[in-house]
């Protein structure tokens, strides 16, 4: 129990830094040019024409920078930013409460958005296209439908799994925003603005380093880049140089690519007990003892993305390189 307290206030001492640590508007936002510069024009275009902007559906990989484009966003029109998520609304009163304490303007941001259930789903539909509610009050033979009227605002939702989306849902959004995962030097940028706000010392080559070991994420490389950090601090002099922060990513066990242990354990487990597949998802996940959805959603798009693994009909399988990564044989066929 006690252990538990500590993890949590951990937890949310680790979530309020890296909200200290975001951006707040897009000239401090590094990367995802594409995004940003359509987002930029919608937000102006909309806001010339005294509208609303459209709803927009954020989606890609976990750690990318959702949120933190949501909050943009509301900084840009001048709105309100209202958080939740998916899993959170459990029932239709639950959005219904939520929808009608909304003002105009506000940004509703439903993160895990496709975590939403069908019954739920079907009280958005209306208040994205028509903004209103249609609540059914009464059972039975007295049950009638009333409408209330909502005030116009954005919806912006976040989602790992697009395709998880229902397609109705999916069609309601004007602005779909697929994030990708950030090129190593942005991702230095990212680190030395990091660096700034924490007021740390780093070299470039230490910072090229955290960045080649970060999988595309900003959320990884401000992680790494604290931990190296307190390495820095309590092991030298505060300064991060380039050979501490090998060590300290080496003690951290991030690999050169910046794969860890779980990767590490999911690529050797299809190797060592499926000849290196092909296997099914639910199998790799049982053998390693982690969620199926976890493998899908936060290890297996970097994995695929470098070339590591492929999905085939028949299951997933690991590619060379991988042997090569981990200076193996490769099986002859
Ligand atoms: N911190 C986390 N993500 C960032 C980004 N995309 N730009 C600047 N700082 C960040």
């Amino acid at each position: 129990m006690e252990e538990r307290m500590v993890s949590d206030q951990a937890d949310s001492e680790e979530l309020s830094l890296e909200q200290h640590l975001r951006p707040h508007s897009f000239d401090q936002y590094i990367g995802q040019e594409h995004v940003k510069n359509n987002l930029k024009i919608f937000i102006e275009a909309a806001k010339m024409r005294m509208e609303t902007l459209d709803h927009v559906l954020l989606y890609g990989p976990p750690g990318l920078g959702k949120t933190t484009l949501a909050a943009i966003i509301a900084n840009e029109m001048g709105g309100n930013l209202r958080t939740t998520s998916g899993p959170a609304i459990e029932r239709p009163g639950d959005l219904a409460a939520i929808l009608t304490a909304i003002e105009p303007g506000d940004i509703l941001f439903i993160d895990e958005i496709h975590r939403l259930n069908r019954s739920i789903e079907e009280v958005l539909y209306p208040a994205m296209e028509d903004f209103c509610l249609d609540i059914v009050i009464g059972k039975g033979a007295s049950a009638r439908s009333i409408r209330i009227d909502l005030p116009p605002f954005t919806l912006v939702g976040a989602t790992t799994r697009a395709g998880a989306l229902s397609a109705p849902l999916r069609d309601r959004f004007g602005v779909l925003s697929r994030l990708e995962y950030y090129k190593p030097d942005e991702l230095q940028e990212i680190i030395y603005r990091t660096a700034t706000i924490l007021e740390a010392e780093i070299a470039d080559d230490a910072a090229e380093e955290i960045a080649l070991r970060s999988r595309g994420t900003p959320r990884i490389a401000n992680r790494l880049l604290r931990r190296v950090r307190d390495f820095a601090q309590v092991k030298s002099n505060g300064n991060i140089t380039s050979s501490l922060a090998k060590e300290a990513l080496d003690l951290l066990q991030v690999d050169r690519l910046g794969l860890d242990h779980i990767d590490h354990k999911l690529l050797k487990g299809i190797i060592e007990k499926f000849k290196g597949g092909p296997v099914g998802l639910e199998t790799i996940a049982a053998t390693i003892g982690e969620e199926a959805g976890t493998i899908e959603d936060v290890y297996e798009p970097y994995l695929l993305q470098i070339g590591f693994l492929q999905r085939t009909p028949r299951g997933r399988v690991v590619t060379h390189a991988v042997y090569e990564h981990f200076q193996m044989e490769v099986p002859k066929t």
